[in-house]
């Protein structure tokens, strides 16, 4: 039996039946095949899933639909959309996100729902995609700023900007449907390429309230949002090998089943976020009440379904045992509840199956010589299972091998420094590591390595994306292309410019070019 007590500007008060879908500028009504979606939080006293609304489960010929609505919209380069100036498609985007943040409640009501992010981090989650944008808009300008010149070597002029790349097939991962998807798409967008979105496969009715926003903002066939299985849209999309770029955040099996459908695999750019197995390296003399604090964030937030949460924690034999008695008496205090609820810090896991999965990395590890640290450790309830501190874990076990996205914490302990680092020099990752310690000269050779093994080294901090403005990218398995309000317009484009030779015939016609203002790529106007 749980105890619901919902709020009741939280309540379900009406399900979703989710049938419009958007193709070169026009809301579609969908009258075939559809899927329920449930959330895992119980709406009643006796637990049982609640029903949140459907979504239309579409297939290869509205996928095929969309890509031609988005190719048409580049048109061979000769789109209104990518050879728009770039004041006005800025003009589009602040249009788009003015009307996104009317819908603020709806959406963070519905990230608690549909995938049982904590109140306070849904409305993060919202805010903070506001402010990519806005943060977005502001960086385009600097760029268009930056290119407003001509530059001349060897007796040649050149005009470099940055073009868009054509058309991409965005896919965005559940743990941030809105943000993640939306790190990918906007930059996409403002670039001056077109666009097919597809939701992830849970948070895909906070999509919802964004389609007219997105229909009524760009020009037709911009945006192209469809709904359905990866397999049966995504992929009858790649096969064409029609798309520029695969924009993905999600998990590897993922990106190279898709990667490899296309045809022309030397014509696409792949812009990837992927798994990770960021470990925590805790020194002998690390500060050990930091440090379980950030093992807490690094491992728990969100119950670790972050590709950046801590996966792995090594210890110095030295601490082990104090760190461990620590660190499991805090993981029991942590509060559980639905996702509105006050000081909740662990949240009902979105899919069903996860609890049961997380079980058996548990037992395998056990059956290998592991023990659970924590009393609550593995105690389950309907769509939940707490915490397990797993130790000594050794790496026969798969909680070791595998990308846990959930709430299990695997710690092991190392005498020298080598053990650890061979093990990220093997491991098949690469995103992040965090270092606890404070003696810089343990610390100072140790940052050397650690940069070249993974792309951000986090010094006395849990491991984490933001903030925005920072390069989130990946060695390895992790990641292809960088994200960051900058990198990411960048990942988005090529450099491509105009050239001439300097003669009588050329500075005329470019003079002529920049004084009737015909050209909107050759511009030495300032957006200010
Ligand atoms: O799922 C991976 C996310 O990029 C993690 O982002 O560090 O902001 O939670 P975060």
């Amino acid at each position: 039996m749980v105890k619901t007590n919902i709020p009741a500007e939280y309540e379900i008060k009406e399900v979703i039946h989710q049938k419009q879908y958007l193709i070169n500028g026009e809301l579609k009504t969908w009258d075939g095949k559809t899927s329920e979606v449930y959330s895992t939080i119980s709406s009643t006293d006796e637990y049982a899933p609640t029903l949140l609304g459907s979504i239309p489960d579409m297939e290869e010929k509205e996928a095929l639909e969309a890509l031609g609505a988005a190719l048409k919209a580049f048109d061979k380069g000769k789109g209104a959309w990518p050879t728009m100036r770039v004041n006005e498609r800025i003009e589009c985007m602040e249009l788009f996100v003015k009307k996104m943040q009317s819908k603020r409640e709806e959406i963070v009501k519905l990230l608690m729902w549909e995938i049982g992010k904590s109140l306070p981090d849904s409305q993060k989650e919202f805010d903070r995609t506001v402010e990519y944008i806005n943060d977005t808009i502001e960086d385009y300008k600097q760029l268009d700023r930056d290119a407003a010149k001509f530059e001349k070597n060897d007796g040649v002029y050149a005009h470099i900007r940055r073009g868009p790349l054509g058309v991409v097939l965005c896919l965005g991962p559940y743990n941030y449907p809105l943000n993640e998807t939306f790190a990918l798409l906007i930059p996409a967008i403002i670039m001056g390429n077109t666009t097919i979105f597809k939701p992830a496969k849970h948070g895909v009715l906070l999509i919802t309230p964004l389609l007219e926003a997105f229909q009524s903002s760009f020009p037709k066939g911009v945006v192209n949002i469809v709904f359905g299985r990866g397999r049966a849209v995504a992929a009858p999309i790649m096969k064409t090998g029609k798309v520029d770029v695969l924009a993905l955040i999600g998990n590897s099996k993922s990106a190279n089943a898709l990667q490899n459908q296309h045809p022309k695999s030397n014509r696409l750019r792949l812009v990837l976020g992927l798994e990770a197995k960021n470990p925590a390296i805790i020194l002998p003399d690390a500060d050990l009440d930091l440090t379980v604090d950030e093992c807490i964030a690094g491992t728990l937030s969100f119950n670790g379904q972050r590709c950046t949460a801590l996966k792995v924690i090594y210890v110095h034999e030295d601490i082990a045992e104090e760190f461990n008695k620590r660190f499991a008496k805090r993981v029991d205090a942590l509060k559980f509840g639905n996702p509105w609820e006050e000081g909740v810090k662990l949240t009902p896991l979105p899919e069903p199956g996860k609890p049961a999965y997380i079980q058996e990395l548990i037992d395998d590890a056990r059956e290998k010589g592991a023990r659970i640290l924590n009393k609550k450790g593995g105690q389950h309830s309907e769509n939940y299972i707490w915490p397990a501190i797993l130790y000594p874990v050794n790496k026969d076990m798969r909680v070791y091998k595998e990308e846990q996205f959930g709430p299990v914490v695997p710690i092991l302990t190392f005498k020298d420094i080598e053990e650890p680092l061979d093990d990220m020099a093997e491991s098949n990752y690469g995103q992040q590591v965090s270092l606890f310690g404070k003696d810089v000269y343990a610390i100072a050779p140790l940052i050397d390595t650690l940069v070249n093994l993974v792309c951000r080294v986090n010094l006395n901090s849990s491991c984490q994306r933001g903030p925005d403005v920072y390069p989130f990218t990946g060695r390895k398995d992790s990641a292809q292309a960088t994200l960051s309000v900058h990198d990411a317009l960048r990942s988005f484009s090529v450099r491509t410019f105009v050239a001439f030779k300097d003669n009588s015939l050329n500075t005329e016609t470019v003079e002529q070019l920049l004084e009737s203002k015909l050209s909107n790529f050759i511009s030495t106007d300032y957006i200010l």
